[in-house]
């Protein structure tokens, strides 16, 4: 690892649900998830959670039932919060970064580590590159996406990546939160392009609208949003049948 340990910080993310009726076994008894993220001492974007990663996490957790045995990776993924719970919760992550920066890598290995995550792959995959190991990658059921949306000279990278996903499998769905920064924020039209549509999910119907999320002080007091990406395509076949 790049980082010597001494510069990083561990910080507790503890999510709690109400019973889950149909759930079985350990997690209807006891719906509590504690996760151990460690952050860097760092200015660069991906050595600590951001305001939209507890978002997304918790929306994770809000659907554990869902994401168990689904193949999921996450983008820009950082210190990796929502994906570190999706693995925890059962599913089969893949935790990714741009490749171009080793450290981002390191991060979401420290953050597998530290949750005793041993089958979690973690990989580099800068959007808009079409690589080998984008090539190489098995179709993947759901992607993670927070704060990923915050240069819009990526934003078609972003949606060119998600594009080619979508061909290994239409039906893959983009989980992403976002921060409202501008109110020329806009990605309709590059969604269109891309042949991709996107539903807004209200932060209350997965109880996320509060300050403080599982335990933490994030997201505080800025806007966050949620809304989940499909291929138009997909989305027209599933009205159909
Ligand atoms: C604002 S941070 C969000 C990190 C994390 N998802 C979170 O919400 O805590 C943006 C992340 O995108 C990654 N990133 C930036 N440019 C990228 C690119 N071209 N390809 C892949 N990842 C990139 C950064 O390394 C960083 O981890």
């Amino acid at each position: 690892m790049s980082d010597p340990i001494s510069k990083v910080t561990v910080r507790e993310y503890r999510f709690v649900g109400e019973e889950q009726e149909e759930e079985e076994g350990r997690d209807q008894r006891n719906p509590e998830l504690l996760v151990l993220i460690p952050e860097v001492l760092n200015p660069h974007y991906g050595m600590y959670v951001w305001p939209c990663a507890v978002v997304l996490a918790q929306y994770v957790w809000f659907h554990r039932r869902l994401v168990r045995g689904k193949r999921i990776l996450e983008i820009g993924a950082g210190v990796s919060l929502p994906g570190i719970v999706a693995a925890k919760c059962g599913a089969e992550t893949i935790l990714s970064d741009n490749a171009e920066f080793p450290q981002c890598l390191d991060n979401c290995q420290r953050s597998c580590q530290m949750n005793n995550l041993s089958g979690v792959h973690v990989m580099g995959l800068t959007w808009g590159h079409v690589s080998p190991t984008l090539l190489a990658l098995p179709p993947v059921d759901i992607v993670l996406a927070s704060d990923v949306f915050f240069e819009p000279a990526d934003f078609e990278d972003i949606l060119s990546t998600l594009h080619y996903l979508m061909e290994k499998n239409p039906h893959t769905q983009v989980w992403t939160t976002y921060q409202v920064r501008s109110a020329d924020w806009s990605i309709e039209a590059l969604l269109y392009k891309w042949e991709l549509e996107s539903i807004f999910v209200p932060l209350q119907s997965f109880e996320a609208n509060k300050e403080q999320l599982a335990g933490s002080s994030l997201p505080g007091r800025h806007t966050i949003e949620m809304m989940i990406i499909r291929s138009i395509q997909a989305m027209k076949s599933d009205r159909l049948f």
